[in-house]
């Protein structure tokens, strides 16, 4: 017997209300057809007044009410966002408040679209080092409030979705690693070269004498800048050869995968990576159709959304991958 993690809940939300690409032509120079056709996305959901932490905690909740344990047996929380609630202290913070666990550590990692797998590298190793037995592990982005709704924006502004998605990690023994229950393998990567390739440059101690000023607002540099040409032929090339590296390590090849649950930074960039290692598309599961980009929420969100669908059970391999700014990307294999 070794000392696992496995997933024992699951849980997601996003808020009320949906914006289709139509109301969008309503916002900024934009068309549904240029939408659908560079991204598929159709819609996407956007808070009327909630914070990051807000969604975070519905998402948590449910994370825990799946997993039939009270917030109070959690010993840590991990939380991935670009968008949180404040500048400092991390959106951790004001998640575990409102979870009401006061004590126990809460984290913010800042690893964008791939968070979620980073966070869920980081508490596997805890948990696997027998520090910590259950712990929380959050993506959730309140983008709405930080992009830019017209015309000048529409590049960046369409793609992108609010939401959070959330798992509960455990400890868990296991005497055969790839057949039962638990993260078999995770590998993550990052590459600062293309740093600035997808960012926000403010506010930041890099910009001179202040982090932010009305002159920086004037230059648009609290607004995320995209060099989409990049992301997309890094993003393709970096998910494709992750994944397949990762199930190597795990003992297992693309065939052995029952679902593959990738990022949604845009459905074009999962449709070539399906065409790239041939995957039949029955077994990659997108969202970004109804929810958009939700950074580091679209994994935890994907794999809730195809329990409720009834395309993900209990047994089955599954392959996650995601590619991100920093450039950061990593994948993890699970046995669900
Ligand atoms: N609606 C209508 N027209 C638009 C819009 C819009 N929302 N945005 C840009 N355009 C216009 C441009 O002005 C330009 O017009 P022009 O030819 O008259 O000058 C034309 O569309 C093409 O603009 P590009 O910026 O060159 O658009 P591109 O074809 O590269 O598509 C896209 C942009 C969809 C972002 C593409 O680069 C892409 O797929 N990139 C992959 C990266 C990505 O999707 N990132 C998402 C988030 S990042 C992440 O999660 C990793």
């Amino acid at each position: 017997m070794a000392l696992s993690s496995k997933i024992i809940g699951v849980g997601s939300y996003v808020p009320p209300n949906c914006y289709t690409n139509f109301d969008l032509e309503e916002m900024m120079d934009t068309s549904n057809e240029w939408i659908v056709q560079r991204s598929g996305i159709e819609k996407r959901h956007w808070v009327d007044d909630e914070c990051t932490s807000d969604l975070a905690l519905q998402a948590a909740l449910k994370a825990l009410k799946s997993a039939d344990m009270a917030a109070d047996e959690l010993d840590m929380i991990i939380l991935g966002t670009l968008s949180p609630d404040h500048e400092f202290p991390g959106t951790a913070c004001f998640l575990q408040q409102k979870l009401g666990v006061p004590g126990i550590p809460a984290i913010d990692i800042r690893q964008q679209c791939t968070s979620f797998i980073y966070g869920l590298s980081m508490a596997d190793v805890y948990i696997k080092s027998g520090q910590y037995k259950k712990i929380l592990i959050v993506g959730a982005e309140v983008h709405s409030k930080g992009i830019d709704k017209t015309p000048q924006g529409r590049s960046i502004s369409v793609l992108f979705g609010d939401g959070a998605g959330a798992v509960v990690l455990s400890a868990t023994d296991v005497s055969d690693k790839g057949k039962e229950p638990g993260i078999i393998h995770t590998e993550l990567r990052a590459d600062g070269n293309f740093a600035k390739e997808l960012w926000v440059p403010a506010p930041g101690s890099a910009l001179g004498k202040d982090r932010i000023s009305k002159e920086i607002m004037a230059e648009r540099l609290h607004y995320p800048q995209m060099n989409g040409k990049v992301v997309f032929v890094h993003a393709v090339k970096r998910m494709s050869e992750i994944l397949v590296g990762t199930l190597k390590k795990s003992g297992f090849t693309l065939e052995d995968v029952d679902l593959f649950l990738f990022h949604q930074a845009n459905m074009r960039i999962n449709d070539k990576v399906a065409d790239v290692l041939h995957l039949p598309s029955e077994k990659v599961f997108n969202t970004i159709q109804d929810y958009g980009n939700t950074t580091a929420a679209t994994i935890p969100l994907g794999m809730d959304k195809a329990i409720e669908d009834g395309v993900l059970k209990p047994g089955m391999l599954v392959a996650m991958a995601a590619f991100g700014s920093g450039f950061t990307w990593a994948a993890s294999i699970v046995r669900f």
